[in-house]
Parts: C-alpha cells; sequence; structure tokens
C-alpha cells in the first residue's frame, strides 16, 4: 500500500489521544475516515476539525468497542458510506493500574472486553470484507508494557490482556499472509495522552521524557507504506529513558469510565 490517496480506514478510540493523532496523519495523506469512540460530542469535534482541515471524508460513528452490536453497527456504516475498508487501526483501549490484590473487580470485565474482545471482535467483523478485497492493512495497538518479563506490577490485568492481544496479532499474521492481508501490532512506550496524563503522581521531569504520539503516528505509516510484499509484523516504540527507572508502574490509576 504504497500511496495511501484515497485508502478507507476504520480508527477505533479515535476521539483524542494516540487514535486522533493517527486519525489526523491519515486524512494529510488522503485517508477516508470512519472514526470510532464512545462520546459523541467528542467524536463529533474530531470529524469535524478533520473534514474542515483536509479534503477527505470523515464520519464519526457512536460506538463502545466492548458491545457486538456496536461493533457490528460501525462495520456497516464504514462499508456502506465507504464502500471498501483498507486500513483498519484497532485502538480504543482503558487503563486500571493497581497492585493485583486491590484490583477493583468491577473493572476486569469492562478492560478485556475494551482492550482484548473489542479488537478481535472488530477484526472478526471486518476480515471477511478483507478478504473478499484479497487485500487489507489491520494495525492493533497493543504496549510496550509486554516486553517486560514478567509484566509490569500494579499492571497486571491490562498488561497480560495485552500479551494475550500480541499473541492474536502475531498469529492472525500468519493465518492471513497468503490472503493479501498485512497485520501489524505495534507496542508503544508511555506515550504523552490523557491515558498517561491521569498519573496525578507523574512529575514534570517525567512528563518530558514521554514519548509524543508522532513517533506512534510515524510507526503507523511505516506499517502503511512500506512494499506490498513487506509487513512489518512488530513494531516496538519504546521510551529512550522511562519516565520512571524500573520495569514497575508506580501509580494507582482509577476505574475506567
Ligand atoms: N498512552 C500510552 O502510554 C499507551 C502506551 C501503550 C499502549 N497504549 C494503548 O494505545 C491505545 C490508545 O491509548 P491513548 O493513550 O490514546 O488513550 P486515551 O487518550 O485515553 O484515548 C482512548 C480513546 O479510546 C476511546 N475509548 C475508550 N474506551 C472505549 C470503548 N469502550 N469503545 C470505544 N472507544 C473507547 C476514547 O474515547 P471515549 O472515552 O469517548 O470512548 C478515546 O478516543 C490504547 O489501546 C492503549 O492501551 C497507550
Amino acid at each position: 500500500m504504497d500511496n495511501l490517496k484515497g485508502k478507507n480506514a476504520i480508527i477505533s478510540g479515535a476521539s483524542k489521544g494516540i487514535g486522533k493523532a493517527i486519525a489526523n496523519r491519515l486524512a494529510q495523506h488522503g485517508v477516508n475516515l470512519v472514526l470510532a469512540a464512545r462520546t459523541k460530542s467528542k467524536l463529533d469535534k474530531t470529524a469535524k476539525e478533520l473534514q474542515a482541515e483536509h479534503a477527505v471524508k470523515v464520519i464519526g460513528v457512536p460506538c463502545d468497542v466492548s458491545r457486538l452490536s456496536d461493533l457490528e453497527n460501525l462495520c456497516t456504516v464504514a462499508v456502506e458510506t465507504l464502500g471498501r475498508v483498507d486500513i483498519l487501526i484497532n485502538n480504543a483501549g482503558v487503563s486500571s493500574q493497581y497492585p493485583f490484590e486491590q484490583q477493583p473487580l468491577e473493572d476486569l470485565e469492562r478492560l478485556a472486553h475494551t482492550n482484548y474482545l473489542g479488537y478481535v471482535r472488530l477484526t472478526r467483523l471486518i476480515i471477511p470484507h478483507m478478504l473478499k478485497n484479497k487485500s487489507g492493512s489491520i494495525i492493533n495497538l497493543v504496549s510496550g508494557s509486554v516486553l517486560v518479563e514478567p509484566v509490569p506490577r500494579s499492571f497486571l490485568v491490562y498488561s497480560s490482556l495485552k500479551v494475550g492481544l500480541r499473541a492474536f496479532s502475531k498469529g492472525l499474521f500468519w493465518e492471513m499472509r497468503d490472503h493479501g492481508i498485512k497485520v501489524t501490532a505495534i507496542m508503544p512506550g508511555v506515550t504523552d495522552t490523557e491515558l498517561t496524563g491521569k498519573l496525578s503522581e507523574i512529575t514534570e521531569e517525567q512528563k518530558e521524557r514521554l514519548i509524543s504520539t508522532q513517533s506512534i503516528e510515524d510507526a503507523v505509516m511505516f506499517a502503511l507504506t512500506v512494499p506490498q510484499n513487506v509487513c512489518p509484523l512488530e513494531l516496538a516504540v519504546i521510551n529512550q529513558q522511562t519516565p520512571w527507572t524500573k520495569p514497575v508502574i508506580p501509580f494507582t490509576q482509577k476505574h475506567p469510565q
């Protein structure tokens, strides 16, 4: 997929943070977008901004990726309005960080249904469409925490679900390889978004060491513009200096909403 102009993409979790940054970069390159997130007001604002700035089609579809019916609707709207889906960016995610014995039980389902099943179900729904077209690119935003063995303390549930997602992504690549469909996992380090900005304990000095969303956009662009016969299977974009010094998340973070 050397030239992106005129291609069509679905991006989940696109109203802010990494998803919004990727949406903006793809729109700059002429990609038409179907954007998904739960909060309609933020999603509409993002879609409106991108539509005004770039000569591409941008449609916001309110969608909770933890609900199968919302995902089915998202795919239907995308195929009906864009005609064809070339790119799927699975990105919608939430975080909840606690020492395991304090991890609220009610967070577990939301983490699993958003950060793991949300990706797998959306992929399962769009794969038949891509198989019919004999082409497509799927990019899964995983997490740099999967590179730490064992996964970081106080981050067990989030990170172990991301480990599963990484395994799914890699396996899907091999299953789809001969059908013209590319699958790439991106493992971002600690990136400057609301997801990390909510960590009130983080100091100004630690904040300076966060990765900007631009580096994650660059990884997405790389994955989408390599020659047709190449697929970057995994791209880890990790902080040169971590905001903290050990592979331990020293913070707590309240329930995902
Ligand atoms: N920031 C980091 O340091 C970092 C590092 C590694 C990996 N990641 C991963 O990168 C992805 C994006 O993170 P981010 O930092 O950009 O987060 P963010 O700034 O909090 O943005 C998350 C986006 O996902 C949407 N979202 C959350 N739950 C959703 C749901 N159930 N259904 C649909 N949309 C939902 C949010 O909109 P609504 O709330 O309106 O739905 C928002 O658009 C996540 O998968 C995260 O795990 C982030």
